[in-house]
């Protein structure tokens, strides 16, 4: 059957199979999901049994499994190794869902008429995973593969892919291949194709400020003792000047600055300011002087405070002068800035910050490498192919403000560039309340993938 009228004939059952996959809560970050992480690495792995691949191992890690497949279908034939990841951000705040995380339902919105799947996981990244695999049941029923395909599925993506880097070392030979492949990015719009070319690099991490032994009477002591919430926020008010920029020592020694051809250039991707600061309900944008929002969102990097908390904030007034205050704190990178060498120079400074009344502790999280990737690769052209086929229009290269450390790993360790289509809105509240994922973007998707592996076989050897 060909391409389209398969994915026709089949389009419930997709969408059927994907509320299954979607209704397994595996959220990595939080250990009482421990097992519904590992039910989702086996739920993916026993589809990939019953598409009939080669192999299916599921690789047990220090943290969450990683999930391998592969079909061999020639060795003078391309490899794509699909990347992506199965675990998912915690649902939480709950009440602001307007249907539970874990049931998935399909209700229409403005930017998606045909309907959006709401669920933990929609769009990041279980519905953009599982459109690799329905392709790749969409191949294997046309016929020999055009390409051989490996699949490498991870469950610790959203807490900093931890026990990534060692297994991809480990593995380095099993995973050789002639592209990476991930769709765990955003489309510019529906109508708009996009691939994303750079992504930006993480640093993360906590400071604490402690200053009396225990909490105090704010009326025996306010006065005379330094409030750790107070010196926490003129702390980190300090951290950016008037012109938006970071105030830490070093910060941009290692920034790559665009030329004014490549800004004009990424001033060419269409941005409607209003409409941006509408959808997500602000009167105007704020950020670095001199950059403009797809710029401050791409190229640029940032400080941004996650959290803070310390103090009183139950029901009422409690007339208290905290011990202690704390902020989760992270800084969005662009090449060829280094987490650890921007967690250094944070930390010095933070601590260099601190008054002699109260102490300061800087704890690091996870971070990751900042990533570009070329558009003069066999791969970018064979993407390119294939979206224009499916969406009838030229893709527009894109620089985006996510992270997904492994990418830069990928580059170091496969000496490959990766493709990233992906297939997400901006708009599709991932990590948010009610994420969704477009059914039309869900099946585009899957469309434009079998277009992908046909491509990238024909360019190879061309
Ligand atoms: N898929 C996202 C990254 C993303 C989203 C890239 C939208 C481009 C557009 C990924 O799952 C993610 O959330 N990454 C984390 C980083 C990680 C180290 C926790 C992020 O960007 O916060
Ligand atoms: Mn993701
Ligand atoms: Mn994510």
């Amino acid at each position: 059957m060909d391409p389209v009228s398969y994915l026709e004939a089949n389009q419930e059952r997709f969408l059927a199979e994907l509320d299954a996959f979607l209704r397994i809560p595996s959220v990595s970050s939080d250990s009482r999901h421990a097992a519904d992480v590992k039910r989702a690495a086996d739920w993916l792995a026993d589809e990939f049994r019953r598409l009939g691949a080669d192999r299916v191992e599921i690789y047990p890690t220090p943290g969450h499994p990683v999930v391998y497949a592969e079909q061999h279908a020639g060795d003078h034939l391309p490899t794509i190794l699909v990347y992506g990841h199965y675990d998912v951000q915690p649902p939480d705040p709950l009440d602001l869902w307007d249907s539970p995380p874990f049931e998935p339902v399909i209700k229409a919105t403005p930017l998606h008429p045909q309907g959006a799947i709401f669920a933990r996981g929609s769009c990041d990244d279980k519905g953009q995973v599982y459109m690799h695999v329905k392709a790749f049941e969409m191949l294997k029923q046309q016929g020999p593969l055009p390409c051989n395909v490996k699949f490498l599925v991870e469950g610790e993506e959203e807490v900093g892919s931890t026990n990534l880097e060692g297994f991809v070392k480990q593995y380095r030979d099993m995973l050789r291949a002639g592209v990476v492949l991930i769709s765990d990015t955003s489309l510019l719009s529906i109508d708009t194709p996009s691939i994303t070319v750079g992504l930006r690099g993480l640093a993360y991490l906590e400071v604490t400020v402690t200053g009396p032994s225990r909490d105090l009477h704010s009326g025996v002591y306010g006065g005379a003792v330094d409030n750790p919430i107070n010196v926490l926020c003129q702390m980190i008010a300090s951290l950016k000047d008037a012109q938006g920029r970071v105030a830490i020592p070093g910060f941009y020694d290692r920034v790559v600055n665009l030329s004014e051809a490549e800004r004009a250039e990424l001033a060419r991707r269409p941005h409607d300011e209003a409409a941006y600061c509408e959808s997500i309900g602000i009167r105007q944008t704020g950020g670095e002087a001199g950059y403009s929002t797809p710029e401050r969102t791409s190229i640029r990097p940032t400080l941004d405070v996650n959290g803070m908390w310390g103090g009183y904030t139950g029901e009422g007034a409690k007339t208290v002068l905290p011990s202690k205050a704390s902020a989760k704190i992270s800084m969005r990178l662009v090449p060829d800035q280094h987490p650890d060498e921007i967690t250094r120079l944070f930390t010095e400074h933070f601590l260099r910050l601190a008054p002699p009344t109260v102490s300061v502790t800087v704890t690091p999280h996870h971070g990751g490498n900042a990533a570009v990737v070329s558009t003069e690769t066999p791969a970018y052209r064979a993407a390119a192919l294939a979206m224009e086929d499916t969406f009838g229009k030229r893709p527009i290269p894109t620089r985006e403000g996510g992270s997904i450390p492994i990418v830069a790993l990928f580059q170091r360790e496969l000496g490959l560039d990766p493709v990233l289509m992906g297939f997400g809105l901006d708009s599709d509240a991932i990590h948010s309340p009610n994420e969704h994922y477009g059914v039309l973007n869900y099946l585009k998707g899957i469309e434009t993938i079998e277009r992908f592996h046909h491509h990238f076989a024909a360019l190879h050897g061309a």
